[in-house]
């Protein structure tokens, strides 16, 4: 074998190489199983002793050669791969971007957290209770015993006989709480959620509706008290300008109870469709915690006074923002959630 010759054809065959599958027949070619340079190796058993160092040098230089020529090559066409995938991997900064929409709160939700967070911030806590309550809870220990004439207003829907019903307010996390804290004051707690009643759906009344409820409990506390923070809350829900007022009402949990109203926040109080033409938005319920509710929840009336209010979300939302059907936060028409959104972004 001319070795100088076969150096030469290693390195043409190598050089006309273009792809790193072309390269690797090459290598199989030399050096695989069958491989020409490995069958010479292979081969030096068969020569005589006195050729064999001069044969492996040979052998030794051929090889040398591949693999020099070899691992240039492959360097040189793994460069070029990784270019060509940069290439195919290109971005174009300048393309102008996809939109695309992302999941936002429902409207419902937004309200109260904003009321969350302004409670939190007068030393409210955030309290939860159950949907599924217990008669005891949602009527009895609120001074509504069975047969009261008040439960006739808020037909309930029971769970298997009396005991367990969906309830129909948040008023029994005031029970709740005042038992959990034991006779503990001072209590301040929101709670915020779900109620249920057995009413048909229209535009002013919906089976399943959200309430906010709040309790405070503590010595020396007055309707004042209520007063200034029903301000407080009217004021941050639809502005400064807003006043509020009271007006006697009857709940069996509460003595004396009211009625809390805002002077309509889009006409000053001059009359609108807003507000009927009375100048006047009714919110929700409120008054001083009856001593009948503190006594029966361990809270002896003598020494501690409290009080509490309740109102819908809904409502409060649809009088905020115009709505005048309910039953829009339940339709889950993306229109309406869009609408918020962008209101929110403006
Ligand atoms: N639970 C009452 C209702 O659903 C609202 C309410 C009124 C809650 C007076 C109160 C309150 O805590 O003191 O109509």
């Amino acid at each position: 074998m001319n070795y100088d010759v076969e150096k030469q054809n290693i390195i043409n065959k190598i050089k006309e190489v273009t792809t790193l599958q072309q390269l690797n027949e090459v290598r199989l070619y030399y050096v695989g199983k069958n491989g020409l340079i490995s069958n010479l190796r292979s081969n030096i058993k068969n020569i005589p002793n006195e050729e064999k160092k001069e044969y492996g040098i040979k052998v030794n230089e051929l090889s040398n050669c591949f693999e020099e020529n070899y691992n240039i090559k492959k360097e040189e066409l793994e460069t070029l791969e990784v270019d060509k995938q940069l290439q195919k991997d290109k971005i174009d900064l300048t393309m102008p971007s996809y939109s695309f929409s992302s999941g936002s709160s429902h409207i419902l939700e937004k309200v109260i957290e904003e009321l969350e967070e302004f409670y939190i911030s007068m030393g409210y806590d955030v309290v939860e209770g159950p949907e599924v309550e217990k008669d005891l809870y949602n009527f009895e220990m609120l001074n509504l015993p069975k047969g009261h004439p008040a439960r006739d207003a808020q037909d309930t829907f029971y769970i298997k006989g009396d005991e367990w019903l969906l309830r129909s307010q948040t008023s029994p996390v005031q029970v709740r709480t005042m038992l959990e804290n034991k006779d503990k004051t001072p209590i301040r707690i929101i709670c915020p959620g779900k109620t249920y009643r057995r009413d048909y759906d229209d535009a002013t009344h919906s089976h399943q509706f959200m309430q906010m409820e709040g309790l405070v409990v503590s010595k020396d506390i007055s309707l004042s008290d209520l007063k200034g923070t029903m301000n407080l809350t009217a004021k941050k829900l639809f502005g400064e300008k807003v006043e509020t007022r009271f007006r006697p009402s009857y709940y069996p949990f509460t003595e004396p109870s009211v009625e809390f109203d805002v002077s309509c926040f889009k006409c000053d109080g001059k009359g609108c469709n807003v507000c009927k033409n009375t100048g006047w938005i009714t919110i929700g319920g409120a008054g001083v915690v009856h001593p009948n509710v503190l006594d029966m929840s361990g809270y002896d009336h003598n020494k501690y006074q409290g009080f509490a209010f309740g109102f819908g979300i809904e409502r409060i939302t649809m009088v905020k923002y115009g709505i005048n059907d309910i039953r829009t936060f339940y339709t889950n028409d993306l229109r309406v959630t869009n609408a918020f959104n962008q209101r929110e972004g403006e």
